[in-house]
């Protein structure tokens, strides 16, 4: 893996990962990679119900994409093909997309190449949901972050009205509830936390504290 740094940080969906992975990237002057967002994205170009599509036309269209990161912390630029990949793919009926795509060993085994290649390239906070179990499995860093789903379902609710699309809560947390299951069932790389990862419960933490330990892990 070359000389990169990589910290992994995974857990399901709504628990903050994102947020954590930007501060402790920009601590560490690294860029942060949300693999969540490849996932997401590829559901949103292929469409709903590509997760039927047969193995042939789904590699088919993979062939066509292709990912490259820049800038640190925050500041991060996941693009797709050469284009910023935007919030377009941040609704939660995409999230449910991408979700039913990454049980798909095709998707997964194509992400996971571009995911090891960005990680051969650059140093990294790589958060996900196999990050440190499959993707990155010698990271020397490795957090797996957890929360209650009604503390999830209330994250996820507050962020969605900040982007501009409000939700229902009790529906979201339906959702979130049904993708964890999903997430955490499925058969190929399930969500899981590596056997070497720091777990954090996050629920009844804010922000700064979760940053706080995962800042002293790696200091
Ligand atoms: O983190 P997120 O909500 O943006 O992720 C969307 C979906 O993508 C998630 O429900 C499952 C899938 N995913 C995955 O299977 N593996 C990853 N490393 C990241 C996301």
């Amino acid at each position: 893996m070359g000389d990169a740094l990589i910290v992994t940080i995974d857990g399901p969906a709504g628990v903050g990962k994102s947020t954590m992975a930007k501060r402790l990237a920009r601590l560490l002057g690294i860029p942060y990679l949300d693999t969540g967002a490849m996932f997401r994205s590829v559901a949103w170009k292929l469409g709903p119900g590509a997760w039927e599509w047969p193995e042939a036309r789904l590699e088919a269209a993979l062939d066509d994409f292709e990912y490259g990161l820049s800038g640190v912390g925050e500041d991060s630029v996941l693009s797709l093909n050469g284009t910023p990949i935007g919030d377009e793919i941040r609704t939660e009926e995409v999230g449910m997309w991408a979700s039913n795509i990454a049980t798909l060993p095709v998707i997964r085994t194509f992400l996971k190449r571009a995911q090891q290649a960005m990680g051969e390239k650059y140093s990294l906070v790589a958060e996900g949901r196999d990050m440190g179990t499959v993707v990155f499995p010698d990271a020397p860093y490795k957090f797996f972050l957890d929360a209650s789903v009604a503390e999830r379902a209330r994250r996820r609710f507050l962020q969605l009205r900040e982007l501009g699309s409000p939700a229902d809560l009790a529906a979201l947390e339906e959702r979130i509830a049904k993708r964890d299951a999903q997430d955490r069932n499925r058969a190929v790389a399930p969500l899981k936390a590596a056997d070497d990862a720091m777990v954090i419960d996050t629920t009844g933490m804010d922000r700064d504290q979760v940053l706080g330990v995962l800042k002293e892990a790696v200091a």
